[in-house]
């Protein structure tokens, strides 16, 4: 398989991941990273990153300098996205002049040890963990997980007063410009979806994640230091061109809508869902859409 042709559906998804990257890039709060970078342990941390995809957040942190050494483990259920996140990774080190080397468990980039686990959190949290990491990360994931319940055991991760970076979590408002008459009976049959979804047989997330995680982090004795906005906002140039490859996001995120809407139609009748589409997908090619989701992101340290 090859990862970034369309021809399957993983080669697709690991497109879609590398093309959000720019668009994570504008939105991560930065108000939020600068304490996670106060809170950063000085040397060689040990990072988790839960649902890490292609690794594009290790990428990132080594480019912005806020790590630069130490083990840093990307974990996902997906294999195949795995074992693409080595070529992507290396691809990315080599652009950079970096040295890579591959390793039997993932690779080594710079002075980063990157370490690949295939596991499915809930799987992986029902298993005893001795080493446990000093930083937790999850970017746009725990709006796929059941938080309330996976969450405790997120943090016990952690060593006692480690700090988890939660970020780009979907907070139940989507926009497109220019409106539609259909837009919202379609979002809000998109967010039901999102609040009834099963996967790896457990809930799967709901639409108002972001708002929730406040109060969960708070139960759980774990409280945001810090807390901000990360809203994804894709327009066009002014020649109507998407930068980077954000058209093929945005053509990402009307499939998703297709197909989470194509399960409900007694929500949204199935010709209104094609019609929707079409215009949605005329307003992209002639780089007249825009695209607004709200999300955000929180930051702190684990109890104890
Ligand atoms: C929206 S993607 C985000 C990937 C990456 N964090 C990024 O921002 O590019 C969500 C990722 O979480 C993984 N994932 C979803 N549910 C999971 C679960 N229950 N256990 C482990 N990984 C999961 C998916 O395979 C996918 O790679």
């Amino acid at each position: 398989m090859t990862c970034f042709d369309e021809a399957s559906m993983t080669a697709g998804y690991a497109r879609y991941l590398a093309a959000k990257t720019t668009v994570d890039d504008r939105a991560l709060n930065r108000h939020v990273l600068a304490e996670l970078r106060r809170l950063m342990p000085a040397d060689a941390p040990r990072v988790l990153e839960l649902g890490a995809g292609l690794g594009t957040m290790v990428a990132r942190l080594l480019d912005w300098g806020v790590v630069n050494a130490g083990e840093y483990v990307l974990l996902d259920a997906d294999r195949q996205l795995l074992d693409c996140s080595r070529r992507w990774l290396r691809d990315w080190a080599a652009a950079r002049g970096l040295r890579s080397d591959l390793l039997p468990d993932g690779l080594q980039v710079g002075d980063m040890r990157v370490r690949l686990v295939h596991a499915e959190l809930g799987g992986y949290l029902e298993a005893t963990h001795e080493e446990l990491a000093d930083v937790l990360i999850a970017n746009a994931v725990l709006d796929l997980v059941d938080v309330p319940a996976l969450l405790p055991g997120l943090l016990r991760l952690l060593v006692p007063g480690g700090v988890y970076w939660f970020t780009i979590n979907y907070d139940g408002e989507t926009i497109f410009e220019p409106g539609h008459p259909l837009d919202d009976q379609i979002m809000a049959a998109y967010h039901r979806d999102m609040d009834e979804r099963i996967r790896y047989g457990r809930p799967a997330g709901e639409s108002r994640t972001g708002r929730h995680l406040f109060g969960h982090l708070r139960d759980a004795s774990a409280p945001a230091l810090a807390a901000g906005s990360s809203d994804w906002v894709v327009h066009p140039d002014l020649d109507r061109n998407y930068p980077a490859d954000e058209a093929y996001f945005l053509r990402s995120i009307l499939t998703t809508i297709q197909d989470a809407l194509g399960n409900r139609p007694r929500q949204v009748e199935p010709a209104d869902l094609a019609d929707w589409l079409a215009v949605r997908s005329e307003q992209l090619a002639a780089g007249d859409l825009v695209y607004i989701a709200h999300q955000l992101d929180l930051v702190g340290r684990s109890p104890g």
